[in-house]
């Protein structure tokens, strides 16, 4: 049995997709009208990132702009198949991506999950929803840009990364990370775009050690599974 089917993960996880539905409700009512057209959206968000990265995140404070619950089983078989001792995640919100991954580690026997977040305020949610799932003491969440907080390293390899902050930024962190990636490390970019900062095109050459492509489920505008080759 898997920690997502029953008991006390999988009922945490029920609780925050409702709460994180109510919360951001409105946020999605706003895009509503976009969202057929994901280009113009997405033009946006990087513009806005651009201008005021933290300005517009801090916008974001109450909202949890999280993984489905198909992604998040997603993201717990990827975290099984390549046994992943430690995980790094861009971008944590209020836990519940890694709520979902941290539950594969505890069902694999441990490991270390290692979570990024701005929001100082989101973290501290993240940290007492990892708590409720009884999966705290698997998790490390550092507060602040990833990019200051990732650059001491995670002490030790990487087995999987998901990225899911400033979509800009996917790179500059992938750059970070990459001197730690095991050979078959597993990198997960949610909503990559080609637009930001480069990318898609850098995991899709071959040449910088990677095998990377776009995945067919779910997403309105492309999600990148990437696998470090060497
Ligand atoms: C899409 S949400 C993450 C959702 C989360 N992965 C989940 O599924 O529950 C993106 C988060 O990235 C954070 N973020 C954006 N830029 C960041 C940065 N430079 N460093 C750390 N976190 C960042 C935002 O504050 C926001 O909470």
């Amino acid at each position: 049995m898997d920690s997502l089917s029953s008991g006390k993960i999988a009922d945490v996880l029920q609780r925050l997709h409702q709460e994180a539905e109510a919360a951001d409700a409105p946020l999605m009512q706003t895009y509503a009208g976009e969202m057929t057209d994901p280009e113009q959206v997405m033009s946006r968000i990087v513009e806005s990132e651009t201008k005021d990265l933290k300005g517009l995140y801090h916008g974001f404070a109450g909202n949890f702009l999280n993984v489905s619950p198909q992604f998040g089983r997603f993201l717990y078989m990827c975290a099984r198949a390549c046994k992943a001792g430690c995980i790094v995640e861009f971008g944590s919100s209020m836990g519940i991506s890694a709520i979902y991954m941290a539950a594969a580690l505890r069902d694999m026997g441990g490991g270390r999950l290692i979570g990024t977040e701005l929001e100082p305020g989101k973290a501290e949610r993240a940290q007492a929803n990892l708590a409720a799932a009884g999966l705290a003491d698997l998790v490390e969440f550092r507060v602040g840009d990833a990019r200051e907080t990732l650059k001491p390293g995670v002490g030790g390899d990487i087995d999987m990364v998901m990225l899911d902050g400033a979509f800009t930024l996917y790179l500059p962190v992938l750059k970070l990370l990459e001197p730690h990636l095991k050979e078959g490390a597993i990198v997960i970019g949610e909503n990559a775009i080609e637009e930001a900062g480069g990318y898609v095109g850098y995991v899709r050459d071959p040449r910088n050690g990677y095998l990377s492509q776009s995945l067919p489920f779910e997403s309105w505008r492309g999600n990148e599974f990437t696998v470090k080759t060497k």
